[in-house]
C-alpha cells in the first residue's frame, strides 16, 4: 500500500530553495564563500571553536579516526546500539571496536561496564547521543582521563541538544554531525567536524581535501587524505536550514508531545521515549518500545501492519554485533549484549518530522491501536 504517513520527510521552504539556487548562480560550487559561513554559523549554534564540514557524518567519523591517528589494532570502546557508520568508522583505520552494552533509559554507552573493556591497547572512547539523548559525559570524561583514552562524541542523532548552557557536540575532545534528510537540519548529505582543538581541526581540513594544506593553492600533498569535500549548494541549504533550526527542533518537540498524549491509553502495551532529566532534548526520530510480553516476531508483524495501512516504521536500531558481517568476521553472536538486543528486539520508530501535524499523529496513534488487538493481552 502506498505509505501516507513517511517515517521522515525533510523540512524545506522556498527560502532553502532560493539560498541553492543562489549558489548555482555564480562560479564557485566547491570551496566558496559558503562552506567558512557554514563551518563559523555551525560553531557558533554548537558552541566550539572550530568546525569543519564534509560530505556526510560517516567520513566526519573516519576523519575523527584518522586526525586522532587511531588505527591498527588500536582499539575503541563503543555501542553496539546504533547505527552502523559509528563502528564502522572504527575498522576503516584497521583498528578494533569493543563493544560495551547500553543503559536501558537513555540508551547510550553504559559506563558502568567500561573499565572492564578497558586493555593495553584501548586508545579512545566513542560514544553515541542515541535519538537526541546525552550520553553519560560527565562519567565518560573522568573514565577517559583516569584511562589517558581520547574521547570521541558521535552526535549525529542529536543536534540542538542541550544540558545547562552546554550543547551535544561539546561534551568531548571532538564531535560528529550528519545532515542526511531525516535528521533535524538537512543539507541533502552532509557533515560536520566539531572541536576546540586548532590542530586537530586543520588536520581534518587538510585530510578532507586530499591532504593539502590549507594555505597551499596548487597541487601539493602533505598527507594520505581523501575527497571528503561538501559543496557550497549543500552548504547554502545548510545555513538556511541552521538559521530555522531552533524552530524545527520546537516543532519536532511538539510532535513528541501529541505522541505522548495520543499514546497514553496505550501504556500497557507501548512506553514512550523517557525524559531525560536536566536534558532539553532535540528529538531525531520518536522510539515507542513495545512491553516485554511482545517477542521480535510480534513487533515485526506490528510494523509490517502499520506499513500495510500507510504508516511508515522501521526497526530502530538492529544490533551492529548481529550485522551479517560482525558476525562473520567478529564471532558476535545473540546474547552477547542482553540490553541492546532486548532494546533493538522491541523498538519501533514511527513517522516524525517537524512538519506532522496533530491529525498525522492522531492516525498514527489509531493504527497502532489498532494493530495491538492482533496480540491479545
Ligand atoms: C549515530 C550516527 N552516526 C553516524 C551516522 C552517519 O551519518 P551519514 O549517514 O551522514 O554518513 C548516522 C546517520 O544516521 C548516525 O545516526
Amino acid at each position: 500500500m502506498q505509505q501516507t504517513i513517511p517515517l521522515s520527510m525533510p523540512d524545506l521552504n522556498e527560502e532553502d530553495i532560493q539560498a541553492v539556487v543562489a549558489v548555482l548562480r555564480t562560479p564557485q560550487l566547491s570551496l566558496g564563500p559558503k562552506l567558512p559561513e557554514f563551518e563559523q554559523k555551525f560553531a557558533a549554534f554548537v558552541g566550539t571553536k572550530e568546525a569543519v564540514a564534509v560530505s556526510n557524518g560517516t567520513c566526519a567519523l573516519h576523519l575523527a579516526m584518522c586526525a586522532l591517528d587511531i588505527r591498527d589494532d588500536d582499539e575503541v570502546i563503543t555501542t553496539p546500539f546504533s547505527f552502523i557508520s559509528s563502528a564502522n568508522c572504527i575498522l576503516f583505520e584497521r583498528a578494533k571496536p569493543v563493544f560495551v552494552d547500553i543503559l536501558p533509559d537513555t540508551l547510550c554507552l553504559d559506563p558502568s561496564k567500561i573499565e572492564a573493556a578497558i586493555t593495553p591497547r584501548t586508545k579512545a572512547i566513542l560514544a553515541v547521543d542515541v535519538f537526541g539523548y546525552l550520553a553519560q559525559w560527565e562519567q565518560l570524561r573522568a573514565l577517559a582521563k583516569k584511562h589517558s583514552l581520547l574521547l570521541i562524541e558521535d552526535s549525529c542523532e542529536a543536534l540542538g541538544s542541550i544540558c545547562g548552557k552546554q550543547r551535544a557536540g561539546t561534551f568531548a575532545d571532538c564531535a560528529v554531525f550528519a545532515f542526511y534528510p531525516n535528521k533535524q537540519m538537512t543539507t541533502g548529505e552532509g557533515g560536520m567536524f566539531v572541536t576546540d582543538n586548532a590542530d586537530l581541526a586543520r588536520m581534518v581540513r587538510s585530510l578532507r581535501n586530499q591532504g593539502r594544506d590549507e594555505e597551499d593553492k596548487f597541487l601539493v600533498h602533505h598527507r594520505l587524505g581523501f575527497n571528503y569535500r561538501i559543496s557550497d549548494i549543500n552548504c547554502a541549504l545548510g545555513l538556511s536550514q541552521l538559521s530555522r533550526l531552533p524552530d524545527m527542533i520546537r516543532q519536532r518537540q511538539q510532535v513528541v508531545q501529541w505522541y505522548k498524549e495520543g499514546l497514553a491509553g496505550l501504556a500497557a502495551d507501548v512506553h514512550v521515549p523517557m525524559e531525560q532529566e536536566g536534558v532539553d532534548v532535540s528529538w531525531f526520530v520518536y522510539v515507542v518500545h513495545l512491553a516485554d510480553r511482545f517477542s521480535a516476531e510480534n513487533r515485526n508483524q506490528l510494523c509490517q501492519y502499520l506499513k500495510e495501512h500507510g504508516i511508515g516504521c522501521n526497526i530502530y536500531f538492529p544490533c551492529i554485533h548481529l550485522q551479517p558481517f560482525y558476525r562473520r568476521d567478529f564471532g558476535y553472536k545473540k546474547g552477547d549484549f542482553p540490553i541492546t538486543e532486548s532494546v533493538a528486539d522491541h523498538t519501533i520508530a514511527l513517522p516524525f518530522f517537524s512538519r506532522m501535524s496533530q491529525k498525522d499523529v492522531a492516525k498514527v496513534c489509531e493504527t497502532l491501536k489498532d494493530g495491538l488487538l492482533h496480540f491479545p493481552s
